[in-house]
């Protein structure tokens, strides 16, 4: 859990934005929350290595005193500090990749005192070999001597999900860039269904870095969401067990979606222990009105219903299809994750109406 910058600064990233921000997340309670690495994306150096010593080479006009002065700051915050470079020879706004170069910038992320390198795939030579660019890194960063997590970004290129583990990397973007639309929040969620079970503690599924509260301004824009959509957004990146990453501007925060990003029981459903994936239970009403279920640690369960559609529509659940019998006399006491509100033990089946584009999330427990 943590920020990046690309949704919002883009190219536009500078020690001011990163100081700010690192003000900001302490101030509005994500450190907290548990969002506690503060990772700098792609157009941080300057356009060429150094070619005396071969390193990449902080932009002194966005940087002018250095990567270590703005990884003490975050780091004297009490968070971690981030990284960003590519497995191509370029990254993908152009600037220098780590192709045949990742001992050196696994070494010089090391000395910026980073905790965490977030590692595209852009400009990748054609016969270059993917996992085998991501196994380099990995080995790099292993023997730099700084325990440095690492966050693959191939777009879920080369069936990653299945390979990635294996590498030593820590979390695999699984999908294209998130965009501020609801499209993308449908589209980037379902995309990994048959999919989540290969996330698991070590290694996550990462559908890329949070919209939410964005409102169509920043480098992602794309008509932005309402707060509802950023609500359902939220949600289904929990039930997926997605990093999470915000990208919103903090200077400037909806309170709403504050209070959003640090819902406490969402949270326990995204970072729960066991990390399971999310199943449909086969009672859908319609083709794009969901319902999606997770086990959780604790004998638990979430639940989550989602109308993607543009009318206001009824979704139904018969508990059976999530394995709870009627003749056992078990029903589940659901809590509203968004009220705390407990709606008491439901049996047999749950049926209930949604306006579009909502959500509504439940944590629940069997009982008779
Ligand atoms: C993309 C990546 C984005 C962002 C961007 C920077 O490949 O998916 O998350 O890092 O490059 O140029």
């Amino acid at each position: 859990m943590g920020y990046n910058t690309w949704n919002y600064y883009g190219t536009n990233i500078n020690e001011k934005a990163i100081l700010d921000t690192a003000d900001k997340m302490v101030e509005l309670g994500l450190v907290d929350a548990g969002y506690n690495y503060l990772v700098i994306d792609d157009c941080w150096s300057k356009k060429r290595r150094d070619p005396e010593t071969g390193k990449i080479v902080p932009n002194p006009e966005k940087f002018p005193h250095g990567m270590n002065y703005v990884s003490d700051y975050v780091h004297d915050k009490n968070m971690k500090f981030g990284m960003y470079s590519c497995a191509g020879t370029r990254t993908c706004a152009n600037y220098p990749g780590s192709f045949d170069h990742e001992f050196l910038d696994a070494e010089t992320f090391a000395e910026y005192g980073a905790d965490y390198l977030k590692y595209d795939f852009c400009y990748k030579p054609k016969d270059a070999d993917g996992p085998l660019l991501y196994r380099k890194m990995s080995m790099a960063l292993k023997a730099s001597g700084r325990d440095i997590v690492l966050s693959a970004c191939n777009w879920g290129e080369d069936h990653v999900e299945t390979w990635v583990r294996s590498t030593g990397v820590d979390l695999y973007r699984s999908t294209g860039d998130n965009y501020d639309a609801f499209k993308a929040v449908h589209d980037y969620f379902t995309s990994q269904l048959d999919k989540y079970a290969y996330s698991a503690p070590g290694c996550f599924n990462d559908i890329d870095m949070l919209t939410v509260g964005m409102f169509n301004r920043g480098n992602v824009a794309h008509g932005g969401c309402t707060r509802t959509e950023y609500k359902t957004h939220f949600a289904l990146w929990c039930m997926a067990s997605s990093p999470l990453f915000i990208g919103c501007d903090l200077t400037d925060i909806d309170p709403y979606c504050l209070d959003l990003l640090k819902n406490k029981n969402l949270l326990r459903i995204d970072q729960d222990e066991e990390c399971r994936p999310v199943f449909v239970p086969g009672s859908q009403w319609g083709d794009s009105a969901d319902v999606y279920a997770k086990v959780l640690s604790n004998n638990e369960l979430a639940l989550c219903f989602v109308n993607f559609s543009d009318e206001r529509r009824r979704l139904f659940l018969n508990l059976d299809s999530l394995g709870i019998t009627a003749a056992s006399g078990y029903g589940l006491r659901m809590k509203d994750v968004f009220t705390d509100e407990d709606l008491g033990v439901v049996k047999e089946f749950y049926d209930m109406e949604l306006d579009s584009h909502d959500c509504a999330v439940y944590i629940c427990k069997m009982e008779k």
